[in-house]
């Protein structure tokens, strides 16, 4: 599994940098570049990208548009984490084990950074050509309905729940990343892949409160402990720590099961449950 997901891991990262030189980025203030790409680089997983590619190879997806669906993700996903780091939101020095963007180059400046690869994950899209319908879908999976609406419900409302919360803030945009490519080839949906892209988010959410709650900053390369200091609502408060992990262990079963039908082509989705179960980062 690990060669598997390294594979398609060094491929993305092969790619995304030569691809972003392709784009306005070069236009950018020489400390709002650097900032800019210090936030796409270090110790990232790529699990959104990933994800990408290899239902893209699903559905034989021109390279020029899997690589930009992948990059796009990429740069979403890490400005949701720089503007999730800064002091008005979980206020965490440390990300991917180095000072978090806005430790490192100014509140300033990491907000525009998130600005910046908002911006230019359109930008990633349009240059492929996708149509509008793949950018609708896009759009609101990182934003109202979906990312931004699920962080301003972490931040805000106790009354939510748990599930949707998760669903939001982090399902929508594993969810999407794994259908954007399908839609790109074929032009419409299936619920069944974006029920599985959701319960995918859903574990990668409870895995991420499950670590939070039982790992150490070091080995987590961010700051552990975090969501109890901050009275976070997550499946470990929610249920306690037995039984989120019970929670964990069943949704990664149903969804290795539905992946071997789904996804029968493809051994890393079908392992990728069972590997995000057991992740320790
Ligand atoms: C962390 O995402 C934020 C969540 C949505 C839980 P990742 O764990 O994918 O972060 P990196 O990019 O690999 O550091
Ligand atoms: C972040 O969730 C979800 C995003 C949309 C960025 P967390 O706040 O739990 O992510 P970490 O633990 O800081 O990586
Ligand atoms: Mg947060
Ligand atoms: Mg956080
Ligand atoms: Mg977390």
């Amino acid at each position: 599994m690990r060669e598997l997901l390294e594979n398609q891991r060094s491929r993305f990262e092969r790619d995304f940098f030569l691809r972003l030189k392709k784009t306005s980025l070069k236009s950018a203030p020489p400390r709002l570049h650097e900032a800019t790409l210090y936030a796409l680089s270090g110790a990232n997983k790529r699990i959104r990208p990933v994800l990408a590619l290899e239902t893209a190879a699903l559905a034989n997806l021109q390279d020029d548009r899997a690589f930009a669906i992948a990059a796009a993700f990429e740069c979403v996903h890490s400005y949701s984490l720089v503007h999730d780091d800064l002091p008005a939101m979980d206020n965490d020095d440390m990300r991917r084990g180095q000072p978090s963007c806005h430790k490192k180059y100014g509140e300033a400046t990491a907000i525009l950074v998130g600005d910046l690869l908002q911006g230019l994950a359109f930008e990633l899209l349009t240059l492929a050509k996708l149509q509008p319908v793949a950018i609708n879908y896009f759009a609101r999976a990182i934003a109202a309905q979906g990312m931004v609406s699920g962080q301003h419900l972490d931040m805000e409302n106790h009354t939510t729940s748990v599930r949707r919360l998760h669903r939001l803030k982090t399902g929508r945009l594993i969810e999407a990343a794994l259908n954007l490519p399908l839609l790109t080839a074929k032009g419409s949906l299936t619920l069944a892949t974006v029920r599985w892209g959701r319960g995918l988010g859903m574990l990668f959410q409870i895995t991420d409160d499950i670590i939070d709650a039982t790992s150490d900053s070091a080995t987590l390369g961010k700051t552990a402990g975090k969501d109890a200091e901050q009275n976070k609502k997550t499946f470990v408060r929610e249920l306690g720590l037995a039984q989120a992990k019970l929670a964990a262990e069943k949704l990664a079963m149903q969804l290795a099961n539905s992946a071997r039908v789904l996804f029968a082509a493809s051994p890393l989705l079908q392992q990728l449950p069972a590997f995000l179960l057991a992740r320790k980062t």
